[in-house]
């Protein structure tokens, strides 16, 4: 549904997207990481028209966003990472208006306006203010403004930032519902562990290259490579890191409060290995727990030197 090849994008001298391959398939929610600077915005704003690549293309459900933009901008909604100034406009007429922007005949905007306005939670605030909305009630119209003409598919640049913890699960709610209900959803954030339980497919981006692409178990599976565990023995800690670390098995050994983190150089489930060597030269063992991959550690740990 969303594809690009060889996207590259250039501010006078300044790469800010290099080579960006992406194929997002119909249906699918994918989560677009990476840190401040990495290109997500740009990439987006490619994807929604608003900006032309220096080179390479993207296609839009078959349709080439440089030459077929008029088109691709009915199958896109696009919420963009900052909201804009309404002065004096409401919630109502801020929908209306870009139901009318749309082409939506006025007599078909009422039904549509409450349809959006119900499944974004916002009956209430109908005839509020827009500048009067909270955050995350602002983030919610956002949402309900880029679902006013129906698009199959849906770009929405970090809809979670700058809200409270309750108000970004509210999001995470209405964007599954989204998702089951066909669109295609690409989702921009710069926390893995926030697009985790909701993303079928993620793609990180580091100064404009894209440095991983697949699912969540993929993520792990990389981070296995650098599986940790803790170990815990009787006595003589000190001496038991120094026999761990002396093994080629294990790439670091680090004391932390009472145990050992142990970080193997390759390979999972070498525990074994641990144990073996750690009774046969007398320590008596009390622990070996795998130490818990935290997602955000996993994303640091991609993007670490990934990109010079
Ligand atoms: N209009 C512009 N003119 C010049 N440089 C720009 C422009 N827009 C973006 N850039 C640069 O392009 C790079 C990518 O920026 P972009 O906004 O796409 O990143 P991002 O991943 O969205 O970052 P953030 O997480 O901070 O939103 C940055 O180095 C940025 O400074
Ligand atoms: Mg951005």
């Amino acid at each position: 549904m969303i594809e690009t090849a060889g996207l590259t994008k250039f501010y006078d001298s300044l790469a800010a997207l290099v080579d960006l391959d992406l194929a997002i398939p119909a249906g699918s929610i994918f989560g677009f990481i990476g840190p401040n600077g990495a290109g997500k915005t740009t990439t987006m704003r490619i994807l929604a028209t608003l900006l032309e690549p220096t080179r390479g293309g993207a296609k839009i459900d078959g349709l080439d966003v440089r030459t077929q933009g008029a088109k691709v901008r009915r199958l896109v909604g696009y919420m963009p990472d900052v909201m804009g100034v309404y002065d004096d406009l409401k919630v109502y007429e801020y929908l209306d208006f870009f139901a009318a922007a749309f082409d939506i005949p006025s007599r078909k905007r009422p039904g549509l306006i409450d349809g959006v306005l119900e499944l974004t939670d916002l009956t209430v605030k109908r005839a509020a203010l827009v500048d009067t909305l909270s955050r995350g009630m602002q983030q919610r119209l956002q949402l309900a403004r880029v679902l006013i003409h129906d698009p199959k598919v849906l770009i929405l640049d970090e809809p979670a930032s700058g809200l409270d913890p309750r108000a970004r699960i509210e999001i995470r709610e209405l964007l599954r519902e989204l998702g089951r209900m066909g669109k295609t959803i690409m989702v921009s954030s710069h926390i893995l562990s926030e697009l985790a339980e909701l993303c079928t497919q993620f793609g990180i981006i580091e100064k404009g290259r894209l440095i991983f692409n697949g699912t969540l178990d993929a993520i792990r599976e990389r981070m296995g490579l650098h599986m940790k565990v803790r170990v815990k023995v009787a006595e003589r800690a000190d001496d038991a890191a120094a026999l761990l670390g002396a093994l080629p098995e294990v790439a670091s050994v680090a004391r932390v409060d009472d145990y050992l983190s142990v970080k193997f150089a390759e390979g999972r489930s070498a525990d074994g290995l641990i144990a073996r060597a750690l009774v046969g030269a007398g320590f008596a063992v009390t622990a070996i727990v795998p130490e818990e991959v935290n997602l955000d550690e996993a994303f640091l740990e991609i993007t670490r030197g990934a990109v010079q």
